[in-house]
């Protein structure tokens, strides 16, 4: 089994549409996919209306997550854990207890050879076309990651 998080501040815009995307394009019974916030503003949430909505149009239910923070003990349980932008990085990274631990993280973008800034976009304070355009950044992301996934990690 191989274990990835995705991880982003609240746990309810960003990461939630990471989880669900490339849970959908894996198989269940090889990799399990989870999602955290770095924040505590959020616990127990259920996804920004915007990121449900937007992942409801193109025929994916996200409504059931909750959101949750991000643990030390995810270091132990993950394979690969995805950060959404370099801050979201340096907050996962400031508490790795070594270097295997280090070795996990990666920006979620990095990659997406498509795009230069690695930093996905938080659309908290935008519009319905911002989470478009992070869905959009997102699905294509998880492609690329889920082709990486099968191919070679399992
Ligand atoms: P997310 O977006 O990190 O993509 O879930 C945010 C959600 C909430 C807040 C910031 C970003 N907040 O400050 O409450």
């Amino acid at each position: 089994m191989t274990r990835i998080l995705m991880v982003c501040l609240g746990n309810i815009c960003r990461s939630p549409l990471a989880h669900g995307i490339l849970q959908s394009k894996l198989p269940e019974t090889n990799f399990y996919v989870d999602s955290a916030g770095t924040g505590a503003y959020h616990l127990g949430n259920t996804p920004d209306k915007r990121s449900i909505s937007v992942a409801k149009k193109y025929g994916l239910d996200i409504s059931t997550q909750t959101a949750r923070q991000f643990k030390v003990s995810d270091f132990d349980t993950f394979d690969y854990i995805y950060a959404m932008d370099q801050s979201n990085y340096t907050d996962i990274i400031s508490l790795a207890r070594n270097n295997n631990d280090i070795g996990k993280v990666k920006l979620f973008l990095e990659d997406n050879s498509s795009i230069q800034n690695k930093n996905m976009p938080d659309p908290y304070h935008g519009d319905q076309s911002d989470f478009e355009y992070v869905y959009n950044l997102v699905e294509e992301t998880c492609s690329i990651l889920a082709e990486d996934l099968k191919g070679h990690k399992n």
